[in-house]
């Protein structure tokens, strides 16, 4: 007789436990084992042998990915073409980033051609309205309801003129009556979604679904969501900043190193097709500790401004604050700028931004972070209309990166007549001067000029030897 039996599930990494404790043992957080029960089904565990799994050959014939492109072209980049029928997407991010926003968008730009539905569990049917009232979409042809029982929901997606494209806003407020916990558990979360994804893929349709993480990217969820769903994609932007990113963390059906830019406005989010011009744009040329990062992100070249600010410390422990940008990374450009070009920033406090609020993962920062910083350091600007990348190596040693005719075109489009980029034969651009560096103290010759002095003097406060 099959017997009902409990596991403690964290709700926090979705570890799964034998016995209750105060603390998983997994991710180390407290008070987050929950139990759940699971249920054996009858006679399933006596089949023993199974039907046999067939094969295909791998040099088959491929059938095309079918896609539906949105028309909101940033959104479709990320997804790597449109969406595919049968798929189920996962959209996370913070509460108040604009997820909902961006998810009814999306649906009334596909609203023209396919019959879209719009579930929200979290705000009424009117509030939904008045949002599409502000964003101009009154008139799209989206059915909106307000629900959060997965059974109802399941059926309206099974009816046979059910909706082809339906976005479920959020996954947190589902609640499948077969399970005893709350909305928002992982069990909840995880047994809603399955229901509904197991529905869109018979169906043919597509599962847009919403996840509210918190900064950590943690908070029931989503992190159990990511291998049940085609996609991932990440709302992300600094709050108070008017920039979005829309970033695939996962995608089955396209690349995921793909960024969407998308500008905040009162009418809703606006693409940004030239994101480097609007990183740009609250730029002040000739500031000491600025940089401009000729980056790529996914297929295209991204312009952005690398800040740093050096200030004496009156702490035994100066602080590093970064915002953008890896810490770890950053401990390293600042040791080779020490031990290799004798830079005193030991005691300094150090702190580093990347403007807009995008963040950046590219090892080519590197020597734009570098040249940040040893501008700050020195109070000497770097030269005009100047951009900068390239790896440094522990050695001081300036490495190449791919895509440098890509990074040089998009600077030269945006005015830019010069840049500081490795030593490489053969690295040309029309209408650009290229400072050619192999070594981080021939960066530190292009900002300083021989015999400059460093303006800051980063000698502790005496008092607080005394
Ligand atoms: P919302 O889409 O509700 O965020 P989420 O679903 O991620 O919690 O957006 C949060 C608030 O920001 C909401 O009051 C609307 C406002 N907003 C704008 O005014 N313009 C915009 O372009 C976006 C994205 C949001
Ligand atoms: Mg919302």
């Amino acid at each position: 007789m099959a017997r009902a039996s409990s596991v403690y599930v964290c709700q926090a990494c979705g570890a799964t436990h034998p016995k209750w404790a105060g603390r998983c043992d997994a991710c180390g957080d407290w008070n987050t084992l929950i139990e759940e029960v699971t249920q054996p089904v009858a006679g399933r565990a006596s089949r023993t042998r199974g039907r046999q799994v067939a094969l295909t050959p791998l040099d088959g014939a491929v059938s095309p990915v079918p896609r539906r492109p949105t028309g909101i072209a940033e959104f479709d980049r990320v997804t790597g073409g449109g969406l595919v029928p049968g798929s189920a997407l996962l959209v996370g991010g913070e509460p108040g980033i604009g997820k909902s926003t961006l998810l009814l968008q999306v649906a009334a730009a596909v609203s023209a051609e396919a019959r879209c539905a719009y579930v929200s569990g979290e705000e009424a049917v009117d509030q939904i309205k008045l949002r599409a009232d502000r964003l101009g979409l009154r008139a799209s042809g989206v059915g909106l309801a307000a629900a959060t029982a997965v059974r109802d929901i399941a059926a309206l997606l099974a009816a046979p003129d059910g909706p082809e494209i339906m976005v479920v806003d959020s996954v947190q407020t589902l609640h499948l009556d077969a399970l005893d916990s709350a909305p928002g558990t992982v069990a909840q979360v995880r047994a809603s979604a399955h229901e509904l994804i197991q529905v869109a893929k018979r169906r043919g349709a597509v599962l847009l679904l919403v996840g509210h993480v918190t900064k950590e990217g943690l908070l029931a969820g989503p992190k159990v969501l990511e291998h049940m769903v085609d996609a991932v994609l990440a709302f992300e932007g600094e709050r108070g900043h008017q920039f979005r990113i829309l970033r695939a963390a996962k995608n089955r059906f396209g690349a995921t190193d793909e960024i969407g830019v998308f500008e905040m406005t009162d009418g809703g989010l606006m693409e940004v097709p030239n994101p480097s011009a609007l990183f740009l744009a609250e730029r002040e040329a000739g500031v000491a500790g600025s940089a401009v990062f000729a980056g790529i992100e996914g297929t295209r070249p991204v312009l952005v401004e690398v800040q740093s600010l050096i200030v004496p410390s009156p702490l035994a422990t100066p602080r590093r604050a970064v915002v953008g940008w890896d810490g770890g990374r950053l401990a390293m450009v600042l040791a080779v700028l020490e031990a290799r070009c004798g830079l005193a920033l030991n005691s300094a406090e150090v702190f580093l931004n990347i403007a807009g609020g995008l963040r950046i993962t590219e090892p080519a920062a590197d020597l734009a972070v570098a040249a940040a910083l040893a501008s700050a350091e020195s109070g000497v600007p770097l030269p005009p209309e100047t951009v900068v990348f390239g790896e440094i190596g522990l050695g001081g040693e300036i490495r190449a990166v791919a895509r440098t005719d890509a990074r040089l075109k998009e600077a030269a489009k945006l005015g830019f007549g010069r840049a500081i980029v490795p030593a490489r034969r053969g690295t040309t651009a029309a209408g650009m001067e290229l400072l050619e560096v192999s070594h981080v103290s021939d960066l530190l010759r292009h900002i300083r000029p021989l015999g400059a002095e460093p303006l800051r003097r980063m000698a502790r406060p005496e008092s607080r030897h005394a």
